[in-house]
């Protein structure tokens, strides 16, 4: 048997990769357009497995995904395929719109026509499984409640709006023709492969440079941290044993404001790599302008899962932070490719100016 995952050269669709032919033998078809965000690197060890079918093409591409879906007849579609960083999506919305709402159009339309084509027992076996953010649901007061299934839907920033827009395609293509979709929303994800413009990444590789440590605002906007390996077992069990139709929301129950998160982090390069100059990476801590329409907290209530499908994560804060860490002095050859000049022109445009705001 076969699965069609999209986005899988990205942090965390290489991560569900590698997770997925670990834990056995299905082969794995693997349709990416290697933006600046898709690396072949990450996938470097699983060259000469045949297990493993690298496709390079968009998911916006209905003749391409036809193809796809006839030649290999996956017994699912796992799209994690998305311009996915918010900072980018307000310098420049263009993309988010057209790969996460357009390219998820085309690619539900694509899965659709392959699909009323099967005959009944493969039909009612496929799925269609959309990875999506708690974003979608706008940002909580200090008190509120975490985001459960039944909150509405409230995105604050285009690349939130984008996946709320594809989130709702989803739905709607299960209503309206009956395709067997699942969605899952999760919250902030680390660890290794992920690409040094998000938080964590971009600090680790920042303090082992002697630069600054970017802290947008006040630093006390709250996230919830989940290990990306904890991630991919959620949607595994999702793929498994989900109901068609139902969305499930992913998190690690570990909220944390950013300066905490920071703060961890140098604590632990602290101690498995000291800094050349003496003092403690926090000294590089630098606050810098705000983001523009900066969701103040995101809270995931993960009660669904666990009650239902009895998954909870494996990591802690603390456990997924200092693999994390140790993944990344280990690994500099992988940041050294991947920041390429397309990395380095948003490096400089995004902090050059003094922060998020630019
Ligand atoms: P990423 O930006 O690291 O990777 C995205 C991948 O999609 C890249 O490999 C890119 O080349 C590919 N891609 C982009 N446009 C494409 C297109 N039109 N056709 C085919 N491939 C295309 O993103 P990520 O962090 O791995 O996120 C994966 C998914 O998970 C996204 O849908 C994102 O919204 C969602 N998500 C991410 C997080 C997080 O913390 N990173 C949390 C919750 C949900
Ligand atoms: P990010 O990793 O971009 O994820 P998201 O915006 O999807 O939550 O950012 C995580 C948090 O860290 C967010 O509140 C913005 C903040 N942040 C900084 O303070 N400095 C930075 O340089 C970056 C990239 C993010």
């Amino acid at each position: 048997m076969t699965i069609l995952v999209t986005g899988g050269a990205g942090f965390i669709g290489n991560n569900f990769v590698h997770d997925w032919l670990a834990a056995g033998d299905e082969r794995v078809v693997n349709l990416d357009k290697l933006t600046y965000a898709g690396n072949l690197s990450s996938l470097a060890d699983l060259r000469g497995d045949e297990r493993h079918v690298f496709v390079h093409g968009d998911i916006a591409d209905r003749a391409l995904i036809a193809r796809l879906l006839a030649a290999h007849r996956p017994r699912a579609v796992l799209n994690f395929a998305a311009e996915s960083h918010v900072d980018r999506s307000i310098h420049g919305p263009s993309e988010f719109i057209q790969t996460n709402i357009i390219g998820t159009f085309q690619l539900l339309e694509a899965v659709r026509d392959h699909w009323s084509g099967l005959g009944e027992a493969e039909r009612g076996a496929f799925r269609f499984l959309h990875v999506s953010t708690d974003e979608v649901y706008g940002s909580l007061g200090e008190n509120d409640p975490a985001f459960r299934e039944t909150n509405a839907y409230q995105p604050n920033s285009p690349y939130s709006a984008s996946k709320a827009a594809s989130d709702h395609l989803v739905r709607a293509w299960h209503h309206t023709y009956g395709l067997p979709v699942l969605t899952t929303n999760c919250s902030n994800n680390y660890g290794p492969y992920h690409f040094p413009e998000k938080l964590i990444p971009l600090v680790i590789v920042n303090a082992l440079a002697g630069k600054p440590l970017p802290i947008y605002g006040d630093g006390r906007q709250v996230r919830d941290w989940l290990y990306v390996r904890d991630h991919c077992s959620a949607i595994r069990r999702v793929l498994d044993r989900g109901v068609p139709g139902e969305t499930y929301n992913i998190g690690g129950w570990n909220e944390k404001t950013n300066l905490e998160v920071v703060q961890v982090l140098c604590r632990t390069l602290d101690e498995l790599a000291p800094a050349a100059h003496g003092s403690s990476y926090a000294a590089q801590i630098s606050f810098v302008a705000d983001r523009p329409g900066h969701d103040r907290r995101y809270a995931i209530d993960a009660g669904r899962i666990e009650k239902e499908l009895g998954w909870r994560p494996a990591e802690t804060f603390d456990t997924g932070i200092r693999k994390t860490v140790r993944w990344y002095l280990d690994n500099r050859a992988w940041v050294e490719e991947v920041q390429s000049g397309a990395y380095r022109e948003w490096i400089s445009r995004q902090y050059e100016r003094g922060g998020a705001g630019g």
